[in-house]
């Protein structure tokens, strides 16, 4: 009887896994790539020159960590063959045995086959060339703050002029506010090394992944993150730095998300109809939580004349970055 009653739950079970299984389209294809025959591509250069006509073929989209064909081909086989990306030259010529060609193949295929993006797959994606450990269940990091960090809050390449903290020694307190896969907290702890760093994120799943990339860095110590919606779980703490990269895509924009990006988290993207529900918030309320010499930076995407004409009294200075101008803006605690 218990065993009939088994059976007839699995078989429930497998019907109703495949209504909710995604089904293709009438007429769409699944991209196929095609067997590659021991012995054709031999060297670095030959895998990556396979995968570029490989994705160009379908029409892949590039926006997580590199931004064109090449570059997430030279990603992938150098992560498979443990090499870091700004090795490749050096082993461009190189040949790979049998058991790593038939990895990197598996890969190439399955970006094509599956659109995740690249890092997903190697679970591994580099900001401002250190690595962090990434899976579905949080956003592939992009954010321009990386290079906003280093540019004008004491990194290597700011200068005097740049600088929009005096000292970055003297910020004591800092808080990453939708932390994600808490790259940002952890880039930022080596621009402030005498912050203590609070992460603050909504989603369970993101701060799995942000908990195993602070024990990577060893910043259990100094780093905390905290789980809830914005500002809540920190009662009334006071930060000298506030950074952010919220959701910020608007309805529009949710719409016409290429299928990379749907492999990622939605709660990662979506900004509410005019994409400013969580920017809104976060200067309404961030006040509250700054020191007085303190300051915030956000980022908030293509929504700058949004922003503007939300907060018409508040002089926000735009920063640009090598590939993003004005996405990011900085406000001090005196002027919010
Ligand atoms: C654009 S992602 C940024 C992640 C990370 N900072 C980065 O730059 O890669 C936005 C993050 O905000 C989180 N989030 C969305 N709504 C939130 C809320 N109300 N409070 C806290 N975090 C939220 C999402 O879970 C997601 O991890």
């Amino acid at each position: 009887m218990a065993k009939r009653a088994t059976k007839a739950a699995n078989k429930a079970a497998k019907k109703a896994a495949k209504k909710a299984a995604p089904r293709r389209r009438a007429g769409s294809k699944v991209p196929k790539v095609a067997k590659v025959a021991a012995g054709e591509l031999l060297t670095l250069l030959d895998f990556v020159r396979y995968a570029v006509s490989r994705f160009v073929e379908a029409d892949l989209v590039f926006a997580h960590g590199t931004t064109d064909p090449v570059a997430e081909a030279a990603f992938i086989v150098c992560e498979i063959l443990h090499l870091h990306p700004d090795q490749f030259e050096n082993f461009a010529t190189a040949r790979v045995t049998a058991a790593e060609a038939k990895s990197i193949l598996d890969v190439i295929a399955r970006r094509v086959s599956t659109r995740k993006p690249a890092a997903y797959l190697v679970n591994k994606i580099y900001m401002r060339g250190l690595p962090f450990y990434v899976d579905e269940r949080t956003i592939v990091p992009r954010s321009f703050i990386g290079e906003l960090l280093d540019q004008h809050f004491g990194g290597a390449t700011d200068d005097e002029d740049s600088a929009l903290i005096d000292d970055p020694l003297s910020v004591e307190s800092m808080l990453d506010l939708c932390t994600g896969s808490g790259c940002l907290a952890i880039l930022a702890s080596r621009n402030f090394p005498n912050a203590e760093i609070d992460a603050v994120d909504i989603s369970k799943d993101a701060l799995e992944v942000a908990a195993r990339n602070v024990g990577d860095y060893g910043l259990q110590d100094r780093l905390t993150l905290h789980r809830g919606d914005l500002f809540k779980p920190l009662g009334g703490k006071r930060y000298d730095l506030i950074i952010s990269n919220p959701p910020y895509v608007d309805a529009e924009g949710m719409a016409a998300l290429p299928r990379e990006c749907r492999t990622e988290p939605k709660i990662a993207f979506d900004g509410g109809a005019d994409g400013l529900d969580i920017v809104r918030r976060i200067l309404n309320e961030a006040g509250r939580h700054l020191t007085p010499q303190g300051g915030l930076l956000c980022e908030i995407g293509r929504g700058r004349g949004t922003v503007e004409d939300a907060f018409p009294q508040l002089p926000l200075l735009w920063l640009d970055t090598e590939d993003s101008d004005g996405e990011v803006f900085w406000i001090a605690a005196a002027d919010l």
